[in-house]
């Protein structure tokens, strides 16, 4: 990381903490914000928090890192989720995000070397009535089988 964009990141945390840090409890949404402009909660972000909210890295570390949806590292340039919630799961939900796996050669929330495709599961998209499903950036896929799903990510790294 350059100095300019650390110099950035230390901006823009000062900022989007001023702004929220009179909520109750605070600390959640400057996370979801700085994902939110980031792409990503950034390292240098984490002691400019602590500090501005009186907490320890620790504890700010530890929501981080509790929390699953927060990354470190910038999301790949697509995001295939695939749903892990019960309806899905009894319709072969269970499969497809082995074959998302093994296809991509990736465990959950982490990116191809390519950076094109970022794995991440996700808890129910609504489709519950036409599992398994999945989403591909912003595009929802219902019934998928492994086929689709396959097809789905050779367009997703075209
Ligand atoms: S459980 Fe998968 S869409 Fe609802």
């Amino acid at each position: 990381m350059n100095i300019h964009v650390k110099d950035d990141v230390s901006a823009e945390t000062l900022a989007i903490v001023n702004e929220l840090k009179s909520l109750e409890g605070p600390l959640l949404p400057i996370l979801h914000r700085l994902q939110e402009e980031f792409g990503f909660v950034p390292e240098a972000s984490l002691p400019l928090i602590a500090r501005e909210l009186n907490l320890s890295r620790a504890e700010v570390h530890g929501v981080v890192t509790f929390y699953h949806e927060f990354r470190n590292h910038p999301a790949g340039k697509h995001t295939l989720r695939i749903c892990r919630a019960e309806a899905c799961q009894s319709m072969g939900g269970r499969e497809l995000a082995e074959h998302a796996c093994k296809v991509l050669d990736l465990d959950w929330h982490e990116t191809t070397p390519d950076g094109k495709i970022t794995l991440e599961p996700v808890y129910c998209l609504g489709l519950c009535s036409v599992a398994p499903s999945a989403q591909l950036d912003g595009e929802l896929h219902g019934r998928l089988d492994r086929d689709e799903l396959s097809a789905l990510i050779k367009e997703a790294r075209a």
